[in-house]
């Protein structure tokens, strides 16, 4: 029998008042693996007035205090990695080994966050430094939390994305309503109960699942939130910063990401780095690498190297923890296969792909795309790697920079001169050169320009973006 999972309302299990509930599909298992609450607005309002109660109390517990949580919440997840990672593989179709690294590396994002936290410290300034200004008037600037923040989390790292959240939130003295995506639910829930064995105060945090269409808005708009942190789509993110007013907000949204070949790119490295960029997880990353602008003096070589390698895939199931595994759902394969029927209508070349079972899509490549092609511009997230062949860096640069997103990219070159000349002329957040596009170190700053987001995440930033400065002026006699 399917377990019905309860929400986590005011540091209680229970059913939503509703009497709904909502089925969360297995996009490998292709069948409803469980069902979670769809909680009220009422039970929202409740939630967002105890958490405000309980935010006043939690902020006056010393930092190391609210640290002793978090540690013991990162234990606990490490206690509970194999059932955590069995819900994530289940519910959202991620290979169990990734699965399982994905909340080890949660619980290091726990620890370093608390040990991020414990060693911000604020500053005192000195009037004088100011034309008229005197020694006896002395600015202190401390940290102090905003209330209520708001973590929305995508299925894609249902517990990652939603503790790098939770734990800068908290260690920064607000409380949390966390709301995960719909597939990833039943993971999110898991994570909380690790949280709640640690005796998290009542009432701190609680947990909505429930339809975007009763609680999404409603949530988003609520006058009890006071920041909202958010990951997941971009047209979501802009849907959102036009519902909210005088709230702070870090989105962290959609991709584009382009690994730039240049003429001298070391080519084992240029080619292992797209591989794994591309197509782990299927592509499901907002940071993969989304297309690639080739030299054309090296265009043959890497894409006769890319086909081999992508032909070596493994395909199906993330039980046997292969790299491509069915999309989320059918609507999200739908649309893949859409836009590579699109550059194939357009003459795209097919080097290897375009198969498909179900929502499972086989790892494509597409040589010869030109900018009239939907998968030039539009993120898939999907295993489908556009090619397009450029004639200099400068050409490069300027694909590049057309598009509407702007969250990473690759450089591959040997000459760091120019590496770095060309990374510094893209419009992106991070550039990497001669690596993957990937978010981590965690403790890098992580942003988006353009249509990819708003705000900077990384622990530190996210603790400094969870919280504001409070100044204090002393005027001495
Ligand atoms: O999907 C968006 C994530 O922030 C990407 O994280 O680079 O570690 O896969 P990742």
């Amino acid at each position: 029998e399917l377990t019905t999972y309860m929400a986590y309302l005011e540091g209680e299990w229970k059913k939503s008042s509703s009497g709904e509930t909502i089925a969360i599909q297995s996009p490998y298992l292709r069948k409803t693996i469980g069902y979670v609450q769809a909680v009220t607005q009422d039970e929202v309002d409740s939630a967002i007035t105890t958490a405000h109660k309980a935010q006043k109390e939690w902020a006056k517990l010393s930092l190391s205090e609210r640290g002793a949580y978090l540690e013991n919440w990162a234990d606990e997840l490490v206690k509970s990695s194999e059932d955590i990672a069995t819900a994530v593989m289940q519910e959202v179709g991620k290979g169990f080994k990734d699965a399982q690294k994905e909340v080890v590396r949660t619980a290091d994002l726990i620890r370093y966050t608390v040990q991020e936290a414990l060693h911000m410290h604020g500053e005192s300034l000195k009037g004088d430094g100011f034309p008229g200004g005197d020694q006896k008037k002395i600015g202190i600037v401390e940290r102090a939390p905003l209330g209520v923040v708001l973590a929305i989390a995508p299925f894609n790292y249902p517990v990652n994305l939603a503790a790098s959240k939770i734990a800068p939130a908290l260690m920064a003295g607000n409380a949390v309503l966390f709301k995960p995506a719909t597939q990833g639910s039943i993971s999110g829930i898991k994570m909380i109960e690790a949280l709640d064995k640690t005796g998290l105060p009542k009432g701190l945090l609680s947990l909505t699942t429930g339809r975007g269409s009763v609680i999404g808005d409603y949530l988003v708009e609520h006058k009890g939130i006071n920041m909202i942190s958010f990951t997941g789509g971009s047209a979501t993110g802009r849907h959102l910063s036009k519902q909210t007013a005088m709230i702070p907000l870090v989105l962290e949204l959609g991709g584009k990401d382009p690994a730039l070949v240049s003429d001298d790119a070391d080519m084992d490295v240029a080619v292992s780095s797209i591989m794994n960029g591309a197509f782990s997880y299927s592509g499901q990353r907002c940071t993969a690498i989304k297309r690639v602008l080739v030299n054309e003096k090296v265009a043959d070589e890497l894409v006769s190297r890319l086909k081999t390698e992508i032909e070596k895939l493994t395909v199906g199931s993330p039980e046997n923890n292969s790299t491509i595994v069915p999309l989320i759902d059918d609507k999200s394969a739908d649309f893949v296969q859409g836009l590579i029927d699109d550059a194939l209508a357009k003459n795209a070349t097919l080097i290897t792909g375009n198969k498909r079972k179900e929502n499972l899509i086989y790892p494509t490549l597409l040589d010869h795309v030109t900018e009239d092609m939907d998968i030039a511009w539009i993120e898939p997230f999907g295993p489908v790697l556009p090619v397009i062949r450029v004639k200099s860096d400068e050409e490069a640069i300027e694909i590049a920079n057309k598009s509407e997103f702007g969250l990473q990219a690759s450089i591959f070159s040997q000459d760091i001169d120019r590496a770095l000349a060309v990374a510094r002329q893209v419009e992106a957040g991070t550039v990497q050169i001669n690596g993957r596009t990937e978010r981590g170190p965690d403790h890098f700053p992580f942003l988006g320009v353009k249509a990819s987001g708003m705000g900077v995440q990384g622990i530190h930033n996210s603790i400094l973006s969870m919280s504001r400065e409070r100044v204090t002026v002393l005027n001495l006699k």
